[in-house]
């Protein structure tokens, strides 16, 4: 097959207070998976947008097979065969219409534009077409809001791949997939780039999973390349965080000495109406940190909601300092000193459109008042401290979060928390984007937290993190918990295996 080869010369952008991108010299060509790797910030979805047409205002220049082209837009880009899956799936589908619809979005909307009567049987069938090409199996009569996230991410895929591609941009494809999931889509990766003439570009902080299934690497750093290289034996997570963060770093979970006292926070036979949460019980001490283990979609995200007051509860108790809590809405539960951050942060964990020091103010404005009033001065002060323990990548306090890079929003919507008085915290999949670094920033605070003499529930599927710093575990298996387990004594395959439904 004849490569396709792009390629940027000087490429650079800079938005107000920010040189995102400094003279990139970066290029690929079809055939190869190519990881892009660095720290939160560094500018890897800023160059994605340059060569996907949304961000228009590059400078430098930009050639395929030699020949200079313009990506003003997105329809250039498509037109030159580049696709991209941003992180956001959802933003992306139509949930009320069809797998095949929305596989088959751009030629409806070409049609559409010539006023063509539309075929719903080829439609259909071109769609079904497409996905046996890439050999997933999804019905494509079915909803899109029926789907499960990986699968609407296989739609995507599919919609990409469905006119011509010749590079095709994943970023951070994987953050939200379970294992099964996250093989999946590295069977479907490896399957396009050996029977179809395509190049991957795939971003990740899961630097394991790049050095699976990648086999060039390019790294990045505060808007520059640092390093680019073939992936080799040589080329091992120590060294590629080198280069990301410019320092040796050793991953190093710091468990905090806490004293662990006396039970102060209860959840008694809790099920929800859904029947994703049944006859939870576990209990937590003073300057304890628990963790709730299991795959992704065992109800462990549900659990905290229904804790918190987000979703409808059926039957069950929730109990702080012996006294049960009526707790009917988030703000219910705010006003009973819980803290909840939550999966999915651009939706529910941050305000998306209001700046960082408000937003790191918000989950309580009453500590920031003078008498009655908010204090901007105590929010401003407040915000340069976490910007500052959180190494929150922002060119001021009043910058709006929506202009962040993703790791950067994650962590504003943890800072968030960390900030408010409460005496129980629950954290949902808190390290979901974020760079190694900055996982290690969180560890931290989050061991202070419980050395206040505070409850601590941290919940995640990632086994590597709860035995880091928890000091016991329970496990979750279709909304119960299966399992009750000392963190100290406990071990990878023993959580696997009441994660997968064991019983003993
Ligand atoms: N539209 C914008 N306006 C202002 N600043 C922006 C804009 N888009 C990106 N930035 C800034 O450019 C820098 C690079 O961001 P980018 O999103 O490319 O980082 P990233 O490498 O993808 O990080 P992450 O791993 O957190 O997703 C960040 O400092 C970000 O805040
Ligand atoms: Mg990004």
């Amino acid at each position: 097959m004849e490569k396709i080869k792009i390629e940027t010369k000087n490429v650079s952008i800079e938005f107000p207070g920010v040189k995102a991108l400094s003279d990139i010299n970066f290029s690929i060509e079809t055939g190869d998976i190519r990881a892009v790797v660095g720290a939160n910030g560094a500018g890897k979805s800023t160059l994605m947008k340059v060569l996907a047409g949304a961000n228009p205002t590059y400078t430098g220049e930009i050639f395929l097979n030699g020949k200079k082209v313009e990506l003003r837009n997105p329809a250039a880009s498509k037109e030159l065969g580049i696709e991209i899956v941003y992180q956001e799936v959802d933003m992306a589908l139509f949930p009320s219409q069809t797998v095949a619809e929305n596989i088959m979005m751009n030629k409806l909307i070409t049609g559409m534009k010539h006023k063509a009567a539309i075929n719903w049987a080829s439609i259909n069938k071109e769609a079904k077409e497409t996905l046996d090409r890439l050999r997933i199996d999804i019905d494509v009569k079915k909803l899109v809001s029926e789907l499960t996230l990986a699968e609407k991410q296989m739609v995507l895929i599919a919609r990409a791949v469905q006119g011509t591609c010749n590079f095709l941009i994943l970023d951070e494809p994987t953050a939200p997939l379970s294992t099964a999931e996250t093989e999946k889509l590295f069977a479907l990766v490896d399957h396009l780039t050996k029977t179809e003439n395509i190049a991957i570009i795939f971003i990740s902080h899961r630097l394991q999973e790049v050095l699976q299934i990648c086999r060039t690497l390019t790294v990045m750093r505060n808007g520059e390349i640092v390093d680019e290289c073939p992936i080799t034996s040589e080329t091992t997570i120590p060294y590629i965080v080198n280069k990301m963060l410019g320092r040796t770093f050793e991953e190093n979970f710091p468990k905090p000495e806490t004293h662990i006292g006396d039970v102060m926070f209860e959840v008694k036979d809790l099920s929800d109406e859904e029947g994703m949460v049944k006859d939870v019980s576990f209990y937590v001490r003073k300057g304890e940190i628990i963790g709730i283990s299991g795959l992704v979609g065992a109800g462990k995200s549900e659990l905290c909601k229904t804790i918190f007051g987000d979703r409808p509860k059926k039957a069950g108790k929730v109990i702080l300092n012996g006294k049960e809590l009526s707790i009917k809405s988030p703000t219910d539960a705010v006003k009973n000193k819980l803290g909840l951050v939550p999966e999915e942060r651009r939706k529910e964990g941050v305000l998306i459109d209001e700046s960082v020091y408000f937003n790191l103010s918000a989950a309580d404005l009453s500590k920031f008042c003078d008498g009655i009033v908010v204090s901007k001065k105590k929010q401003l002060d407040n915000a340069e401290k976490y910007i500052k323990s959180l190494g929150i990548k922002t060119p001021s306090a009043n910058q709006r979060v929506a202009l962040l890079s993703g790791g950067n929003q994650q962590k504003v919507a943890v800072g968030k928390w960390l900030a408010a008085d409460c005496e129980v915290y629950i954290f949902d999949e808190p390290t979901k984007g974020v760079d190694v670094g900055a996982k290690q920033d969180i560890f931290t605070l989050i061991g202070e937290i419980a050395k206040q003499g505070k409850s601590v529930i941290y919940v995640t599927s990632e086994t590597s993190e709860i035995l880091a710093i928890t000091d016991r575990v329970y496990v979750m298996y279709g909304g119960r918990i299966t399992g009750e387990l000392e963190t100290e004594t406990t071990s990878d395959s023993e959580i696997m295996f009441y994660s997968t439904g064991g019983q003993k």
